[in-house]
């Protein structure tokens, strides 16, 4: 078990994870772990936001069963990674982010890691976006509006597919790289679950990424696939939500 040595709301839909788990302090920017609450709960695949003195820290939406189960515990059952490829670092000039929902939460460690080696990285939030005061540090400036890259010399996104596709499409000209939204599992290949196209070919988001080149990527076939569970998360979440009423009034009853 995995002790949660930190939690703090920070909003109404996002809370900060602390956790001890020294195997994934050596992380590098872009990677993420997978949490699993109890041993009958799904696997969360997250960013790794940062680590403060050996506690490795997380930036969480409640958005689901698997999150709100994270929410209330006290412990984990199991933590795996880091995962997946880092993100690509490089002196590339101006980099501009763009972040929906959870988005700035994944952008973070590189965003972080990009300033360190001089880049000018400007942040752009969109959606249910964390509160920005968590994580503007790692960026020269924050908008709070999507405007089109100028003079852009890296363009990363983060965020649903369904949602970043068409404005991804209208980058042409500026080299984008992209966080795979596939629904990741395993997190070591073995399930297939997260697979997506690129260049033609399948790539594994778990292994071979979770960051593309944009261009590269089939947005239509991601788009269907980060939507694959979205039912058995609804009913899930629906049961969880069940369970908790339940709980309280047992609580105010007894
Ligand atoms: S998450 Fe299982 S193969 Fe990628």
């Amino acid at each position: 078990m995995y002790p949660i040595t930190f939690k703090r709301d920070v909003s109404e839909d996002y809370f900060l994870l602390g956790i001890e788990a020294k195997h994934l302090t050596n992380f590098q920017p872009g990677q993420y772990a997978i949490l699993q609450t109890t041993e009958l709960s799904e696997r969360i695949p997250l960013s790794i936001l940062r680590v403060e003195n050996d506690r490795v820290e997380f930036l969480v939406q409640k958005r689901g069963k698997s999150t709100l189960e994270l929410y209330h515990s006290t412990e984990i059952f199991y933590v795996a990674g880091p995962l997946g490829k880092p993100f690509p670092l490089g002196v590339y000039g101006k980099v501009y982010m763009y972040g929906i929902d959870w988005g700035p939460a994944s952008l973070y460690s590189v965003a972080k890691a990009l300033k360190s080696l001089d880049n000018k990285v400007y942040l752009f939030v969109s959606g249910k976006y964390p509160p920005l005061e968590i994580v503007e540090d790692a960026f020269d400036k924050v908008s709070l509006s999507f405007e089109m890259p100028k003079d852009a010399d890296l363009v990363v996104v983060a965020g649903k597919a369904s949602e970043l596709k068409d404005f991804v499409e209208s980058l042409k000209g500026y080299p984008c790289i992209a966080l795979s939204t596939a629904p990741i599992l395993c997190g070591v290949g073995l399930c297939l679950s997260c697979r997506v196209y690129s260049e033609g070919k399948e790539r594994l988001s778990c292994t071979d990424g979770p960051w593309f080149e944009a261009s590269s990527l089939d947005w239509q076939s991601l788009t269907l696939r980060e939507n694959l569970y979205v039912e058995e998360e609804s009913l899930a979440l629906e049961e969880y939500l069940k369970e908790l009423r339940r709980r309280a009034l047992r609580e105010a009853t007894s």
